[in-house]
């Protein structure tokens, strides 16, 4: 094994390709390293619960959908703590992240009840907070929500849109990134 081998296996990945692997051989964490090849940006979708409380949760499932009608796309864990507050919620809000917000980030990928007690934010459509210092932030009617495999696939219709910052944050192959040319 070369070292820069020994380094992508350290690092849980290997450089040199993805193994060939039919569905059916196919476990969890190597589909979840094929995954993590493909390059995204990072957000926080966020909406308001029932009782009006703000709740959030980092995502890069976030992706375009249609331009006419305006629709964007995120999927979530059928499993969080989170599911109920987007299920019902009439609004959400996608906040795509800037460069130096990985704290925010790391913050609203644990289960929290405090993940709104600091940093800046306002009342989108429908409550959905808005944070600040973001590259782009999508305000949505919820569309609709299906069911796909231990996920819910939401889809919403994009009411207005914003953003301040100008250096995205990248997410590549589990770690945060960001760009250079
Ligand atoms: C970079 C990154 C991207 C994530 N993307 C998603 C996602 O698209 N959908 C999802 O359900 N969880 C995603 N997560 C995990 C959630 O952020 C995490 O499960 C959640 O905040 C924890 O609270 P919960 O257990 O209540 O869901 C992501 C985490 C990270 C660090």
């Amino acid at each position: 094994m070369s070292d820069a081998d020994l380094a992508d296996d350290r690092a849980g990945h290997d450089r040199a390709g993805v193994r060939e692997l039919l569905a059916a051989e196919l476990r969890p964490d190597e589909l979840r390293l094929a995954l993590g090849r493909f390059v995204t940006g990072v957000t926080i979708v966020t909406c308001r619960d029932e009782q009006g409380e703000p709740v959030g949760l980092t995502a890069n499932s976030f992706n375009a959908l249609s331009l006419d009608p305006p629709l964007v796309l995120w999927s979530l864990r059928q499993a969080s703590s989170t599911i109920a507050a987007f299920t019902n919620a009439s609004h959400f809000a996608v906040n795509v992240l800037a460069a130096d917000q990985v704290d925010l980030s790391r913050r609203f990928a644990r289960q929290s009840s405090a993940k709104f007690d600091s940093g800046d934010w306002t009342d989108g459509q429908g409550g959905a907070p808005l944070l600040s210092g973001c590259v782009a932030v999508f305000e949505c009617r919820r569309h609709s929500h299906h069911t796909a495999g231990d996920h819910l696939l939401f889809i919403g219709a994009v009411e207005r849109i914003g953003g301040s910052a100008d250096t995205p944050l990248v997410y590549h192959a589990g770690h945060y990134r960001t760009l250079s040319e």
